[in-house]
């Protein structure tokens, strides 16, 4: 049995297992900072050239944060020192900036969490340096294709959160890919990690019930290999244990009345690579 706890704006906000339930305010102030992390990525596009470092895109992204008067959820979040995460192809997530450089074909995840206004926007795209080589072009496409039948499942009316793995799964599946069953989507808001946790292989039917105001992320990560991740003696890069290639997006939602809004969506149509 899960527990909703219904947030007015001015609540303060515990981590306390419930599954918090937003009104117009967080709607308001989630399109805010949704629309900021999705504007981010959009800038992000020209940066992601073979001979870049990653840490010189951090930076680019920090400034953006900076100036639209927000501040990366990420910098100090335990212990972790950098404005966004950049995982590299066997990376899953959790990849740390560095003065490593991308190399041609390099399929690439940038995941950015501005907190504006103290709301979190929580997004992530794959981003191509060069040409990759069609199988991880494919995987990217797939798993693009998996995040957004994740969202359709979570926006039909009685929805349960298992819905969202089950039909993620499901595609995934098709293809012989690896789900990654290690890292999750959460709840967000005023947290930046918060209950529910979203799971992207499930049992349709099972789990609590999607309920207006709920608002969380779906963040799939999705291997080329085997599902299988360890995380490196850095204490976050996390990656594919048979070095497979791994592709990921994330989106910020929000359950509405009649069915799902997604406050990261590109307002350029840059959703998914190539952009150009
Ligand atoms: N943005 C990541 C997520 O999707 C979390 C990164 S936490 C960090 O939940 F500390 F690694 F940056
Ligand atoms: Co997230
Ligand atoms: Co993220």
């Amino acid at each position: 049995m899960s527990e909703y706890q219904v947030i007015t704006a001015d609540d303060d906000v515990q981590r306390d297992g419930t599954i918090k339930l937003h009104g117009p305010e967080g709607f308001e102030g989630m399109r805010k900072a949704g629309r900021l992390a999705a504007d981010i990525l959009d800038a992000t596009v020209e940066l992601v050239e073979p001979g870049v470092t990653t840490e010189s895109i951090d930076a680019a992204i920090r400034g953006m944060m900076l100036d639209a008067g927000a501040v990366p959820a990420t910098l100090g979040y335990r212990g972790y020192t950098h404005s966004s995460c950049i995982s590299i192809n066997h990376v899953i997530c959790h990849g740390i900036p560095s003065e490593k450089t991308l190399k041609e074909g390099d399929i690439v995840n940038i995941d950015v969490t501005p907190l504006l206004d103290g709301w979190h926007g929580d997004t992530s795209r794959m981003f191509f340096a060069g040409e990759p080589p069609l199988k991880a072009k494919k995987l990217v496409d797939v798993t693009y294709e998996c995040l957004m039948l994740g969202i359709e499942a979570a926006s039909k009316p009685g929805a349960r959160l298992g819905d969202i793995g089950a039909a993620i799964e499901a595609h995934a599946r098709q293809y012989r890919y690896g789900v990654v069953r290690e890292f999750c989507g959460h709840g967000l808001g005023r947290l930046f990690h918060d209950a529910p946790e979203v799971v992207h292989a499930a049992k349709a039917g099972t789990g609590p019930e999607l309920k207006p105001g709920m608002f969380f992320t779906i963040e799939p990560m999705i291997n080329l290999g085997k599902p299988w991740g360890k995380v490196l003696k850095d204490g976050w890069t996390a990656v594919t244990r048979d070095k497979s290639l791994s592709a990921q997006f994330e989106h910020s939602l929000g359950i509405t009345e009649d069915g799902i809004e997604i406050f990261t969506e590109s307002t350029k149509g840059l959703h998914q690579p190539p952009y150009a």
